[in-house]
C-alpha cells in the first residue's frame, strides 16, 4: 500500500515510518525528513495539498502534522488555527475529492480535565486551551469533510525521535538531577511505537470513526516518574509538587485520562502504559 504521511519530520511520525516499514511510505513535511526524499508540503495551503495527492495518489493519508507548542499556540492562534484547523480541512477536503482515506491525530486537550473517570468518545469536547480548542475544530472539519475517515485521540506521546517527558526524567535520573513533578495532572502516557500499531491496526478494520488511541490506563506524572527511575533502574530524588506552582501559560486539563475501551474491542494487543514505557525504556538505553 502506498501511504502519504504529513508531518513526517515529527515524534510519531517517525514511528510510524518504522512500524509501516512493509509498505510504501511517502513523506510530506516544511522540511526534509532526514535524508529522506521529502515532498515539502505546507498543509495549510490548500493548493499544495491538492496537488501532492494528485501526485502520490496514495491509498491512505496519515496526519501526524499539527502545531502542538501547547503555550505557543496562545501566542499564535491564527497559526494554531491554520495547521490544527485549516490544515485538516484541506487535507480532508482533498482526500473526499480522490476518494483517499485519511487517518488524523488529534488529542486528550479537547477535554477540559474536568471528569472524574477517563474520557470515553462519547463525552462532550470543551478545551480550556487553544491548542486544544484548535485540535477540535480540526477534527470538526475532517468529520464534516470526509465519511471514511479515522480520528484517532491520543495522549502524553513519548518517542525516541524528540525529547519528551520520559527522555528528559530519564537524562535527569541519569545525571542525579533533583526532579520535581506535578501529582495532580494525570493522563494515559502512550508511546509513539505503540500508537503507530494502533493507527495500522485500525485502518485494517475499515470501522470508521473516532477512537482514543492511548496506551491502556493512567498515572499522575509523579507515578509516571517514579515508574521511570523503576524500570530504568536508575534511581533518583523524585518529589511531587502541585501543577498550579508551574505557571504555565496555556491552561492544562487536570484529568485527561482517556478511555480507549472502543479501540481495544476492534484492535488487540494494546499494551498498558506501564509495558508500553517498559519498551521505551529498552530503546533509550540502546541509543548511542
Ligand atoms: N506530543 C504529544 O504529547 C501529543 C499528545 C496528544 C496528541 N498529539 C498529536 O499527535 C500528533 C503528532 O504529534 P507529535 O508530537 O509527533 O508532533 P511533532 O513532533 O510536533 O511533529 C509535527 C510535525 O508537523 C510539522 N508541521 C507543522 N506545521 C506544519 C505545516 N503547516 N505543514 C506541514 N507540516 C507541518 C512539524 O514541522 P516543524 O517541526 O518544522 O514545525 C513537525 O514535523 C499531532 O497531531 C499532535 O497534535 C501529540
Amino acid at each position: 500500500m502506498r501511504i502519504l504521511l504529513f508531518g513526517a519530520g515529527g515524534m510519531l511520525a517517525h514511528d510510524i515510518i518504522k512500524v509501516f516499514d512493509r509498505d510504501e511510505v511517502v513523506v510530506s513535511d516544511l522540511k526534509a525528513v532526514g535524508d529522506k526524499p521529502t515532498f515539502i508540503t505546507d498543509i495549510t495551503n490548500f493548493g499544495e495539498v491538492k496537488e501532492l495527492m494528485h501526485k502520490v495518489r496514495p491509498g491512505l493519508v496519515i496526519n501526524a502534522s499539527a502545531f502542538t507548542d501547547v503555550d505557543a499556540c496562545e501566542d499564535d492562534v491564527d497559526l494554531a488555527y491554520s495547521v490544527n484547523a485549516k490544515g485538516p480541512e484541506n487535507i480532508a477536503m482533498a482526500c473526499k475529492e480522490y476518494r483517499i482515506k485519511l487517518i488524523h491525530i488529534s488529542t486528550d486537550y479537547v477535554f477540559d480535565g474536568g471528569a472524574k473517570e477517563p474520557y470515553k468518545e462519547s463525552d462532550l469536547p470543551s478545551p480550556s486551551g487553544m491548542y486544544g480548542k484548535s485540535k477540535l475544530a480540526g477534527e470538526i472539519f475532517v468529520a464534516k469533510n470526509l465519511k471514511e475517515r479515522y480520528i484517532l485521540r491520543t495522549a502524553l506521546l513519548y518517542g525516541i525521535n524528540r525529547d519528551n517527558f520520559v527522555s528528559k526524567i530519564y537524562a535527569k535520573l541519569k545525571n542525579n538531577e533533583p526532579i520535581t513533578v506535578p501529582d495532580d495532572m494525570i493522563g494515559s502516557p502512550t508511546w509513539t511505537v505503540e500508537l503507530a500499531k494502533m493507527i495500522k491496526g485500525v485502518y485494517r478494520t475499515h470501522k470508521f470513526g473516532t477512537y482514543h488511541a492511548v496506551n491502556t490506563g493512567y498515572c499522575s506524572r509523579y507515578e509516571w516518574a517514579q515508574k521511570i527511575s523503576e524500570l530504568s533502574g536508575l534511581k533518583g530524588e523524585i518529589t511531587p509538587i502541585k501543577s498550579d506552582t508551574l505557571k504555565t501559560k496555556a491552561k492544562r486539563p487536570l484529568f485527561s485520562a482517556l478511555d480507549n475501551s472502543k479501540l481495544r474491542a476492534i484492535v488487540p494487543g494494546i499494551l498498558s502504559w506501564e509495558d508500553a514505557l517498559s519498551g521505551f525504556i529498552s530503546e533509550l538505553k540502546t541509543k548511542k
